[in-house]
């Protein structure tokens, strides 16, 4: 009796371990991949970084921002945000750039051996592009590649080529980047499965729609685009045409001024929620004899604060049946608001 009640929580302690051990542990060729990482990116005085830790015991599930797949006990997530060019300054308490260490070039050819990577992210690390030859496309046969998180970097226009081959990708973040002017829509046409694209925080004037989103296939199972605080303007907006399946699309903080045209979002017969937050709009035009927008019968949340809205042009809102939060505070209203539905 005394024997048993002893006996069995040490024998499930220490099956839990052997668990645990299995489920930490890697495959040895990518724990010798990941150090492999660790030598090529790691920098010695960002005591931040979660690449500092790695190597300090075998068991690379459980490395900070690795995780496996559980039954394959293979890798199938590297998260490394902030792992480079900053630390944390003393005098400040906070974290700061190291401005020696200027724009990294990675070799994306360092996680090719992760072939049942899910999610790779690397935000936030200075990153302006990839070394010759050892972009992107390099990962064209991660073919589980399904989160590329490259925000807050510092790359250009280029890059999105080079991204051409993720065709598995569903989740692509690039905000807070330097995409400037024209963005090439033909650079999306292999992304045929992307259900997510951030592109806030750019400097983005338009989409050249001579192909791309407009070509019937591309794009059409995004269902959040977020192209808020960039420079887009009125009369940019026919690349929405191919978005069928659109739900959230964030165009606030833009350069929208004066009328908007209804008809640019048509085809968006999906859309939950609308934003469009801080431009100088003041009303929404509909040109065609039809009154309202076909597209925004689904729209339930509507974000109009900061623009220029007054109390005659607020009859676009009738068309709206299926509306449920409407923000028009710091607009230019003065008699009482009538609001339906
Ligand atoms: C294994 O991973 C899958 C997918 O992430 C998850 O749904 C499941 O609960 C996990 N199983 C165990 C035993 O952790
Ligand atoms: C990039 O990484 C791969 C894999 O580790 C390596 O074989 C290659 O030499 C590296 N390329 C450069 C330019 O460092
Ligand atoms: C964009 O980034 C790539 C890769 O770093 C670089 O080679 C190119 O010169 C950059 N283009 C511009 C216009 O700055
Ligand atoms: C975009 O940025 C590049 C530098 O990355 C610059 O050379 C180019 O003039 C910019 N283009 C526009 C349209 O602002
Ligand atoms: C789109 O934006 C560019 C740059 O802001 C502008 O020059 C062009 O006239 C716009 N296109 C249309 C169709 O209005
Ligand atoms: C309200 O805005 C419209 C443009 O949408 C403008 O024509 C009209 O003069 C404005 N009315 C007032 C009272 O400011």
């Amino acid at each position: 009796m005394g024997l048993n009640r002893f006996s069995l929580p040490v024998a499930a302690a220490i099956m839990m371990i052997n668990a645990s051990l299995l489920v930490q542990g890697c495959l040895e060729e990518e724990r010798i991949a990941l150090l492999q990482i660790k030598t090529s990116i790691v920098d010695p005085n960002h005591m931040g970084s979660p690449l500092l830790s790695w190597g300090n015991d075998a068991l690379c599930c459980g490395w900070a921002g690795v995780s496996c797949d559980n039954i394959t006990g293979r890798v199938n997530e590297i998260v490394l945000f902030s792992a480079r060019g900053w630390f944390i300054d003393p005098s400040k308490g906070a974290w700061s750039l190291d401005p020696s260490k200027g724009d990294w070039y990675l070799n994306a050819t360092l996680f090719l051996p992760f072939q049942e990577l899910k999610t790779l992210g690397l935000r936030n690390n200075y990153m302006a592009g990839c070394v010759a030859n050892e972009g992107f496309e390099r990962l064209s046969r991660l073919n589980k590649l399904e989160s590329l998180d490259l925000g807050l970097n510092n790359f250009n226009n280029s890059i999105l080529s080079s991204l051409k081959g993720l065709s598995s990708l569903k989740h692509l973040y690039l905000e807070g980047n330097q995409l400037n002017g024209s963005i090439d829509t033909k650079d999306f046409d292999s992304l045929s499965k992307l259900e997510e694209l951030d592109l806030s925080g750019n400097e983005i004037e338009n989409f050249v729609t001579s192909t791309g989103f407009e070509r019937p296939g591309s794009l059409d199972k995004l269902e959040i685009l977020d192209l808020s605080s960039n420079r887009i303007s009125d009369g940019n907006l026919s690349f929405l045409k191919g978005l069928s399946s659109l739900k959230q699309l964030h165009l606030n903080k833009n350069q929208f001024k004066g009328s908007m045209e209804m008809k640019e979002f048509d085809s968006l017969s999906k859309l939950v929620e609308l934003r469009l937050e801080e431009n100088e709009i003041q009303n929404f035009a509909t040109s065609t004899g039809s009154e309202r927008s076909p597209g925004l019968n689904k729209l339930e949340i509507l974000g109009l604060s900061f623009n220029k809205f007054n109390d005659s042009s607020l009859s676009f809102l009738e068309g709206l049946s299926s509306l449920k939060q409407l923000n028009l505070d710091n607009n230019q209203l003065k008699g009482p608001m009538d609001m339906k539905g």
